[in-house]
């Protein structure tokens, strides 16, 4: 290149590239997008605003129905839907093979917004963009003109709930579903069952929910006593449950948004309020009586008897109903943290053991939950689990959620080499954890920019996969357990914001890992969540130096 090149070519940069490369960052999109490119002009968006669809297929009128109400919520403007495409503001449309399942493509011209996708989904992803977009420019009504091709890294962005230990009523669970959304997540990982509390009607076994939903409050726990609810302490009385028509409207109101909605049934320990209901199926076969000293040895619940048929039909039947509830091929059965004392004392559960030839307790849990996925796939549904599922064996096709990140990622890789899929849910990277505690002096575990850094640094691939071993990391979930979150406002602030880098690491978009750069879509990014009237942890005046301490 000669030197007049050279210097055509720095002023080409100068004039037309670095105006465009600033104004791409300015843009304060959560999570980020794979590719944005600033073109030259605005798209101002005053006067009629009209919506139109270039295919018939009825994802694209849902997307365009919610770009309208967008209109009026973020930008303040009323918007129409009209069929002429060539004189709408925005042009929506399913085009087969546009991209990835889950990919959009929005180009904004000064003439025209043009968003496609090859799904329903893609076009969904791109409303939500837009959304961010139009609050932006809420003042200007001016939409700079850029073009974004997007697409998510994993194809299992989750946020997780425990309502066990304290129970949120349907209104809030469509709140955390619509802060799911915006953050382009797609899997709500519904915690229904634990030894606080039975969530879900399970009709042919009442008293999962007439005992096993209602508990009497007690001080000294706070997952047992909530101030902030009156209540007679005589009685059982704290607690709730889903009816099978509110989980219906769930699953209805998530799949709108694009959302699975995957149960959790606990199993087979975490079920102290199931054997509350139906003590016969303890190994003891009576109620069990918590220890009186919480330690190590006790601070786990006794399991269902292995060796007594009961347990197992109950269960079938349990899951029989519970796949009639849930749509979706995956099922949790739990499996995290079973002890394994009441087995080893057990009768029926030891004849179990050396009928089958097992060599141990952990190996009858590995049955245990093998015979319950053979269950499940008989009914075309697939079994997930914590990660101590994989002491006694995964099962056949099971998938694996891996929690227990002071082990190191050897069950991770372990896993993925014998063909399961995992999904990270490592706890020292993803448990979101409340900023305020309920008992006097003692101190939430973190700050909050302490916890955004840590989930943005998250890595959920281990380095020592190949890329087509990777391809079995199926992505990320974020965990909130509620042992400590006993009210609505406390669980939106211990979701927002640390949803935000959850998302910047499930979708993974060009420079997602950025901590200057999320720090400063941030802000904008919270005002963005109030004006949707969703609740979140204020955000302390940090510089981005201190965002780095843990
Ligand atoms: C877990 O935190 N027990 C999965
Ligand atoms: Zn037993």
């Amino acid at each position: 290149m000669d030197v007049l090149h050279r210097l055509k070519a720095i002023c080409f940069i100068l004039t037309i590239a670095l105006p465009v490369l600033l104004r791409a960052s300015d843009l304060a999109l959560i999570p980020q997008p794979t590719r944005i490119e600033n073109r030259v002009g605005v798209l101002t968006l005053k006067g009629p605003i009209t919506v139109a669809c270039a295919s018939r297929r009825s994802g694209a009128g849902a997307a365009a129905e919610l770009l309208c109400s967008a209109m009026s919520a973020d930008l303040g403007e009323p918007a129409s839907r009209i069929t002429q495409q060539a004189r709408a503001t925005f042009v929506l449309s399913i085009r087969p093979g546009t991209g990835g399942d889950e990919s959009y493509q929005l180009d904004i011209t000064p003439h025209q917004a043009r968003l496609a996708a090859t799904t329903p989904a893609g076009l969904f992803y791109g409303v939500q963009t837009l959304r961010q977009l139009l609050f932006q420019v809420r003042d200007s009504k001016e939409l700079p003109c850029l073009s974004i091709q997007d697409q998510p890294r994993f194809p299992w962005r989750g946020m997780h709930l425990d309502v066990s230990r304290h129970f949120f009523p349907v209104a809030f669970i469509k709140r955390y579903l619509d802060a799911l959304a915006l953050h382009k997540l797609n899997v709500f990982h519904w915690h229904l069952t634990d030894d606080h509390g039975w969530r879900v009607e399970i009709k042919r076994y009442p008293r999962l929910t007439s005992v096993g939903a209602w508990r009497e409050p007690k001080d000294g726990n706070d997952w047992i006593y909530v101030p902030e609810r009156s209540m007679d302490p005589a009685k059982r009385t704290y607690g709730g449950f889903y009816a099978q028509d509110d989980v219906r409207e769930v699953v209805r109101y998530a799949t709108a948004r694009h959302i699975r909605v995957i149960p959790e049934i606990d199993l087979p320990a975490h079920s102290m309020a199931a054997l509350d209901a139906y003590p016969e199926l303890s190994c003891s076969g009576r109620p069990f009586v918590p220890p009186k000293v919480v330690n190590e040895q006790t601070e786990f619940t006794d399991p269902f008897c292995a060796g007594n048929e009961a347990t197992f039909t109950f269960l079938e039947g349990v899951l029989t109903e519970v796949m009639t509830l849930f749509p979706d091929r995956d099922i949790h059965l739990g499996a995290d943290e079973v002890r394994k004392t009441s087995w080893k004392a057990c009768p029926k559960c030891q004849a179990r053991l050396h009928g089958l030839g097992l060599k141990d307790e952990e190996a009858l849990q590995g049955w245990f939950m093998q015979r319950l996925a053979r269950f499940l796939a008989t009914h075309h549904r697939r079994a997930v689990g914590w990660d101590e599922m994989a002491q006694g064996g995964l099962p056949k096709g099971s998938m694996m959620m891996h929690w227990r990140s002071w082990l190191g990622d050897a069950a991770v890789i372990e896993a993925v080499r014998a063909g399961h899929d995992v999904v990270r849910t490592s706890m020292d990277d993803l448990y979101f954890s409340p900023l305020e505690t309920s008992k006097p002096g003692v101190a939430a575990r973190e700050g909050l920019p302490a916890q955004l850094t840590r989930i943005l640094h998250y890595q959920p691939v281990p380095a020592a996969l190949s890329k087509a071993e990777a391809r079995h990391i199926k992505g990320v979930e974020g965990c909130i357990w509620t042992e400590d979150v006993a009210t609505e406002s406390r669980a939106m602030k211990t979701l927002l914001p640390a949803l935000a880098p959850l998302a910047e690491v499930a979708w993974g978009g060009a420079g997602s890992r950025d901590p200057v750069i999320f720090e400063r879509h941030l802000r904008p990014h919270l005002r963005f969540l109030e004006a949707c009237g969703l609740e979140h942890a204020p955000l302390p005046e940090i510089g981005h130096a201190q965002t780095n301490g843990r």
